[in-house]
């Protein structure tokens, strides 16, 4: 194993990858219009199971990765996903874990759980229908929290993760958080990034972190508990115990820590959420080379903060 760290002793240990780029919800955030939608929800062609088994193999022998997030476009669309679940699992990574919108989580909770799925990040915006499907452009809460209920009853620990947007679901912060209490389950409320076609306005619908706390003093009390190393949420707990999470990409920056790599569905490498530069793995290529790409793409990680990117998450996931 060769030692791959930035001045900052950053390395790789959580790599996330990309299983393909399309998506079967239509969210505001990463879509930019009502005609746009299709063309998100088209499919694209992205690498075969053992393909991509291959590659995580051989950066799991380069960096002894521990945790590995399957991420999308919608990564539940994916043909092949418990075949790949199985195929890290063998691979002696234990922590396997997966970002979904919970669209077909009801039908595919279990299987993932037997395949050797841990735990679930489940996007959930809101919990009011009209609201849901303002950020979503779908009609679907009442499917998705059947899946998050499925997904409970199968064993799999699930946290929710819900982008507030100002204008659009800063009303659902409380409603929110107390679905997510009655089903014991972590929430993080994340601020919007500037990402894809919000690159230059995602001001416009930043609703902050302190702005977030501010609504939820206004009904519960809580006391902070800060954030774990190389964790992306500060959290803070309840007066009666319930804990949440915010994300403040935007207004308090983690990158200090972060050691995360990126892989997309067609096999190009990203330090960063910030880059634009995909790095292409080639199988053909020997270990030295990949060791380059590797320390290239820990050179894209940002010093101090996420500047923003073309990339939507549509494209590289969370
Ligand atoms: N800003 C913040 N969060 C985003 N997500 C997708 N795009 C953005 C954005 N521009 C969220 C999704 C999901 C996670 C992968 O990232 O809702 O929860």
């Amino acid at each position: 194993m060769s030692v791959i760290q930035d001045q900052y002793g950053r390395t790789f240990r959580t790599l996330r990858v990309s299983l393909l780029n399309h998506c079967n919800l239509g969210c505001v955030y990463c879509v930019a219009g009502d005609s746009e939608v299709k063309a998100a929800n088209t499919m694209h062609s992205s690498l075969p199971v053992p393909e991509l088994l291959a590659i995580i193999r051989r950066l799991h022998e380069q960096l002894g990765l521990s945790t590995i997030r399957l991420t999308g476009g919608e990564p539940l669309l994916f043909q092949g996903l418990t075949e790949l679940i199985s195929g890290v699992r063998e691979m002696g990574i234990s922590s396997i874990k997966l970002t979904t919108n919970g669209f077909l989580l009801e039908r595919l909770a279990m299987p993932m759980k037997q395949a050797g799925m841990r735990s679930i990040n489940v996007s959930l915006d809101a919990v009011d229908e009209d609201v849901f499907y303002q950020m979503s452009r779908r009609h679907a809460v009442d499917r998705v929290i059947r899946g998050i209920d499925k997904a409970l009853e199968a064993g799999l620990e699930v946290k929710i993760n819900s982008v507030v947007m100002r204008g659009i679901n800063e009303g659902q912060i409380i409603p929110l958080l107390e679905f997510a209490f009655s089903r014991h389950c972590r929430i993080r409320l994340l601020e919007v990034m500037a990402m894809g076609h919000l690159h230059d306005q995602a001001g416009r619908y930043l609703f902050s972190q302190e702005e977030m706390l501010a609504v939820i003093a206004g009904r519960y009390s809580f006391k902070p508990l800060g954030r774990a190393g190389s964790a992306t949420a500060s959290y803070w707990q309840t007066d009666d115990g319930h804990q949440f999470g915010v994300i403040a990409n935007e207004t308090a920056p983690f990158c200090g820590d972060c050691d995360r790599l990126r892989l997309d569905s067609s096999g190009h490498i990203y330090g960063c959420l910030s880059s634009n530069h995909p790095i292409l793995l080639d199988k053909e290529e020997d270990e030295g080379i990949w060791t380059k790409k590797l320390q290239q793409a820990l050179l894209q990680k940002q010093t101090l903060r996420f500047t923003g990117s073309d990339l939507s998450m549509l494209h590289i996931g969370g």
